[in-house]
């Protein structure tokens, strides 16, 4: 958590524990960080391990980086300053939501280390679980499902992670999802697997 700009601040506790809503939900909250480039499947299985997980019983949330571009963060752009304070505002609304007992998955590319690990360290342990969605930008690219690769490379977008600004991949993510080779559902398994191994979802 950053330092508030205000001094005369009280936090308020409320009645209920977040044990009490976890009771209640039949799970853990957590928050799963997808992180990879842009067209590396990170929203795609976002969407489809919330609808397994749904389907299972549990309450997930998928927060998306285009998504939350047009609301929450529509003043901010690519700048290195601007995307870490996506992340940074991403990372307090993932935290609230874990503290309400939901499983969130979040797809941005977060592509500075510094500011997933700040993340990490403001969650806490056991409620980041940080997953690399690992493609070359040559998968990629050839990919191109939004064209944007196209239109990087031809000068049309400047700071263009992959192309133009930094992707720098986690040192010790929890998990690797090699979507060079793996297919969508094989991630997705291998994920709610995960979260089924490690006790967040309901029995
Ligand atoms: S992040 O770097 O700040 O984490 P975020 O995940 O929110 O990025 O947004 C990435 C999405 O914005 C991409 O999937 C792509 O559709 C779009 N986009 C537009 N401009 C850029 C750019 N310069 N670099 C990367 N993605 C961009």
């Amino acid at each position: 958590m950053t330092e508030p700009k205000s001094s005369n601040l009280t936090w308020h506790e409320g009645h209920v524990t977040r044990d009490e809503r976890e009771a209640r939900l039949n799970q853990r909250g957590v928050t799963v960080w997808l992180t990879g480039l842009s067209g590396s499947g990170k929203s795609t299985i976002a969407v489809a391990v919330e609808q397994v997980l749904l389907q299972q019983g549990n309450h997930a949330y998928v927060l998306d980086g285009d998504n939350v571009r047009h609301g929450l963060n529509s003043n901010l752009g690519f700048s290195p300053e601007d995307r870490t304070e996506n992340i940074r505002r991403i990372g307090e609304v993932a935290k609230l939501f874990t503290d309400a007992g939901i499983i969130v998955l979040t797809s941005f590319i977060s592509p500075y280390r510094a500011d997933r690990d700040a993340v990490r360290k403001n969650l806490g342990d056991g409620d980041f679980i940080e997953v690399h969605v690992d493609a070359s930008v040559e998968t990629c690219e050839s990919r191109d499902v939004k064209g944007l690769y196209k239109k990087a490379r031809a000068g049309e977008i400047p700071e263009f992670t992959g192309v133009s600004a930094p992707y720098e991949a986690p040192e010790h993510p929890e998990i690797v999802l090699d979507t060079n080779t793996q297919s969508i559902g094989e991630s997705v398994t291998e994920l709610v697997g995960y979260l089924k191994g490690k006790g967040y979802l309901s029995a």
